[in-house]
């Protein structure tokens, strides 16, 4: 199976899921501490491509600890300028290509890929297709909110910064919507409307930064993105989140934000108990070795 949009595992599975990232994030634990683990070999003999023609660090370095950590391999371009891109070469023609050579190909690149419906050699993992989606970033950041609530229902979420040109919040809205009693308020420039056609769901527009902030006591999770000036963002201020608005919220609300972050989130943030954006971060790893599990072992659980 290709994995293109954030819906394409889809949420009757989540528990399954959630349940080899669990094992997987105790067992790296386990390994760190110098025990020997049965996830070390899963990978075995299989190959991963890691095909990034924008730049990459957090998705392209998990993706590849994670085919490590299970006795996997992979094969990569040096980042972007490496790539017959250069020579001019389209992406459909560099995938194509790069499909027939590995068992699973994740793939970064400038144009939304992920909406022309096309198999190639290998399943695909869309790892950020221009401004379109960024499923397995969703993937992380619903798993951390489970993690938080020990559920994907009835939580208020709001989604904050540059909605039109940031995937992952492209990504995260329609997971979300999966669960149709979520709450999601938007506050930033307008996201598009492919991504919140929505059935039941309840979603507030934040008109001005005043009423955001009236709702920060609301929120379980506030979901801060930076400004996609590479995308042709309006360049407007952020919303800048400081110690004192976050104090606003709820003592078991958590902050998240894809990283990487520009000034959105002040870095005193950091230390207060509901920032959880570097746990977010660190569970991509577990989260990506259950992908690869769930798309190259068939799902089995370890
Ligand atoms: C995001 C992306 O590439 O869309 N980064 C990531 O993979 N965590 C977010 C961003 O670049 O703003």
């Amino acid at each position: 199976m290709d994995l293109m949009r954030s819906t394409d595992i889809g949420r009757q599975h989540f528990p399954q899921l959630f349940e080899i990232v669990e094992d997987m994030r105790k067992s790296l634990e386990l390994s760190a501490r110098g025990h020997n683990v049965s996830i070390s070999s899963l990978m075995q003999g299989k190959l991963l491509g890691t095909l990034f023609l924008e730049p990459s660090t957090r998705t392209r370095l998990s993706f590849e600890a994670a085919m490590k950590r299970m006795g996997g391999d992979f094969i990569s371009v040096p980042a972007g300028e490496g790539s017959s891109a250069k020579k001019g070469e389209s992406i459909r023609d560099t995938i194509l290509t790069v499909s027939q050579y590995v068992d699973a190909l994740v793939v970064r690149a400038d144009s939304a890929f992920g909406t022309w419906g096309q198999s190639f050699d290998c399943p695909i993992i869309n790892g950020g297709d221009g401004a379109n989606e960024h499923p397995t970033q969703a993937l992380i950041d619903a798993y951390t909110i489970y993690r938080a609530f020990g559920s994907l229902e009835n939580l208020t979420v709001a989604m904050v910064g540059d909605l039109k040109h940031g995937r992952t919040v492209h990504s995260l809205v329609r997971l979300l919507r999966q669960n149709t009693n979520n709450t999601i308020c938007m506050f930033g420039s307008d996201m598009p409307h492919p991504y919140i056609q929505f059935h039941n769901d309840k979603i507030v527009n934040l008109p001005d930064a005043g009423v955001l902030i009236d709702y920060l006591p609301k929120l379980d999770v506030l979901y801060m993105t930076r400004n996609q000036t590479e995308r042709g963002s309006d360049g407007k201020e952020p919303f800048i989140l400081n110690s004192k608005l976050a104090n606003l919220m709820h003592p078991d609300a958590i902050i998240l934000h894809p990283m990487p972050r520009r000034k959105e989130i002040h870095p005193e943030v950091d230390k207060n108990e509901r920032a959880a954006y570097f746990e977010q971060s660190k569970n991509g790893v577990p989260v990506r070795m259950a992908i690869l599990q769930w798309i190259l072992g068939n799902g089995r659980p370890i």
